[in-house]
């Protein structure tokens, strides 16, 4: 898979693409993540990539040239599947998106910054419209790195044999349930017996329940959507 994004703040995206499973996942070429600066494609004396709004207001708009001549560069050497726009008035991210996005081979993630972008950019070629919840961001940097993140891990071969994402919470719109390790008893804590017997069939009806559980007392709407 390919992922590209294109942002005014390079720098927001870096740090974080360049450890743990992202890092791993680029290293085995399962994943490659372009950062493209927008800034690189304004032409202006200081390379403005913002500008006031028409019709007045408060806050600034990323202008258009800027993401046009990136969008059409990118595209011209391959074609997309998906541009995504992250803005607080999208898709509210779940699972599912992650897991649909996950068997794409190219997708493009714009950021906005400020009050957004020129709403020609959104016209023009915007195929999908992702927020990663209720709640405002500074732009759509954190959020592409959310993203990219819960896609990442998805793609068959980045996770090893033992951190399967079968049991995630959210898949089969359950949570995740409790795990223990070693030792077997800390502070006077006990680890369940259950999960020391060795007898698997028991080990996986104690699991499947205690994720039921778990989801019953902290995200009931869960269980009442099951698909
Ligand atoms: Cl994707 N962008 C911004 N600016 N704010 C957000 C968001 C995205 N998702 C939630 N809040």
């Amino acid at each position: 898979m390919r992922i590209d994004i294109i942002t005014g703040f390079p720098k927001l995206l870096r740090g974080p693409l360049n450890e743990s499973i992202i890092r791993q996942a680029k290293k085995k070429r399962i994943v490659t993540v372009g950062v493209h600066d927008l800034r690189k494609f304004a032409h202006d004396r200081h390379r403005t990539i913002d500008d006031a709004p028409y019709g007045g207001g408060a806050g600034m708009i990323l202008k258009p040239e800027p993401f046009f001549e990136c969008i059409e560069s990118l595209k011209s050497k391959r074609s997309y599947d998906e541009i995504i726009y992250l803005t607080a008035d999208g898709d509210v991210f779940t699972q599912k998106i992650a897991n649909e996005l996950s068997l794409k081979q190219n997708i493009m993630l714009l950021c906005g910054h400020y009050k957004g972008i020129d709403e020609r950019v959104r016209k023009k070629y915007i195929t999908r419209e992702v927020s990663i919840g209720d709640y405002v961001l500074t732009g759509g940097e954190l959020a592409s790195l959310v993203l990219t993140d819960a896609v990442v891990r998805l793609i068959p071969g980045v996770l090893g044999d033992g951190e399967s994402m079968l049991t995630d919470s959210f898949q089969e719109n359950l949570l995740d349930g409790a795990y223990y390790t070693r030792p077997a008893v800390y502070q006077s804590m006990r680890v369940p017996e259950v999960l020391l017997s060795g007898n698997h069939e028991r080990i996986g009806r104690w699991r499947r329940r205690n994720r039921i559980e778990r989801t019953k007392a902290r995200r009931k709407n869960l269980l009442t959507s099951r698909s």
